[in-house]
């Protein structure tokens, strides 16, 4: 037991300004999280007492050595485990007084994932995929396809529609997940090492599809261990041991991702040209 349980902080902790003024609750506020994985006589401290926010359309990258704890705090982050000690607010809503039948609805509803390994049904096609997220919210079938094929074209890949995963490359597998995170139009994205098993040129094209969508509004986090992914990202999260040693913002929330203002600078300065 810690020997002194913090309070619950105020509801008012809750509340940043945005720019335009207007009072805006983060997506994400966590206060004194801790994960203790009892394994046998030993305790693991994968999270140490972390106290993080994120707004909403902000784009974080958490980086950090094998062991630091990245997967565990995403996996809190979307709900797929619970922590040990402390507070946890998505988006307004105090996790901890959620089921498990309550946090499948939010984790369906409001949070798209993507893993390192694509997690695509084999022997189906890349539709039927991106379909599924939907046809487990009971979206009927019409509106189900319709949906899928724009989250499809989202990512540059009508032509490979009706694709199975093994008929495609690594890359192309990836931008399939990234559909199939979207296509139930989450307000965050959420993604552990997307990249770690693509080329350089396949992880630009999956980045570029995440600086899309958040400049299109979605809160992207996502772990990386890549410098060159990070670069992505309007704010940079360093874990080491459980505990955050770094916390580095690039770019303003409100500001285009910084990949994209850059292509969109090349793209303009070219133009007058
Ligand atoms: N289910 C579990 N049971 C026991 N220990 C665990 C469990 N999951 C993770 N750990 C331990 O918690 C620590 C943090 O693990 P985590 O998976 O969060 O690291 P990570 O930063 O994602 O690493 P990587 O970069 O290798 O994916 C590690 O020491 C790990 O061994
Ligand atoms: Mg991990």
């Amino acid at each position: 037991m810690s020997p002194a349980t913090p309070t619950a902080p105020a509801e008012r902790t809750l509340r940043t300004a945005t720019t335009n003024g207007r009072a805006e609750r983060p997506i994400i506020a966590m206060r004194h999280i801790s994960k203790i994985y009892a394994t046998g006589e030993a305790e693991v401290h994968a999270v140490r007492d972390v106290s993080l926010t994120i707004e909403r359309g902000d784009f974080v990258a958490i980086m950090g050595a094998s062991g630091s704890g990245k997967s565990t705090m995403m996996n809190i982050v979307g709900c797929l485990d619970i922590p040990t000690q402390g507070w946890y607010w998505l988006d307004g809503v105090d996790v901890r007084l959620l089921d498990e039948e309550a946090l499948a609805e939010v984790r369906s509803r409001k949070i798209g994932f993507v893993f390192q390994a694509y997690n695509l049904i084999p022997r189906t096609t890349a539709l039927a995929n991106v379909e599924l997220p939907l046809a487990y919210a009971g979206v009927r079938r019409q509106e189900r396809r319709q949906r899928a094929i724009e989250a499809i074209e989202a990512v540059g890949l009508s032509e490979r529609m009706s694709h199975l995963p093994s008929e495609m490359s690594g890359g192309q597998q990836q931008r399939v997940a990234v559909a199939r995170a979207i296509v139930t139009n989450p307000a965050m994205i959420l993604a552990d090492e997307p990249t770690g098993n693509l080329d350089t040129s396949a992880a630009e094209d999956v980045m570029r599809i995440f600086s899309r969508l958040n400049a299109d509004g979605r809160t992207v986090v996502l772990i990386t261990h890549e410098a060159d992914i990070a670069a992505f990202a309007k704010r940079v999260i360093r874990l080491r041991d459980g505990q955050i040693v770094e916390d580095y913002r690039a770019s303003a929330v409100t500001d285009l991702p910084p990949r994209l203002g850059v292509e969109r600078t090349i793209r303009t300065v070219g133009s007058t040209g």
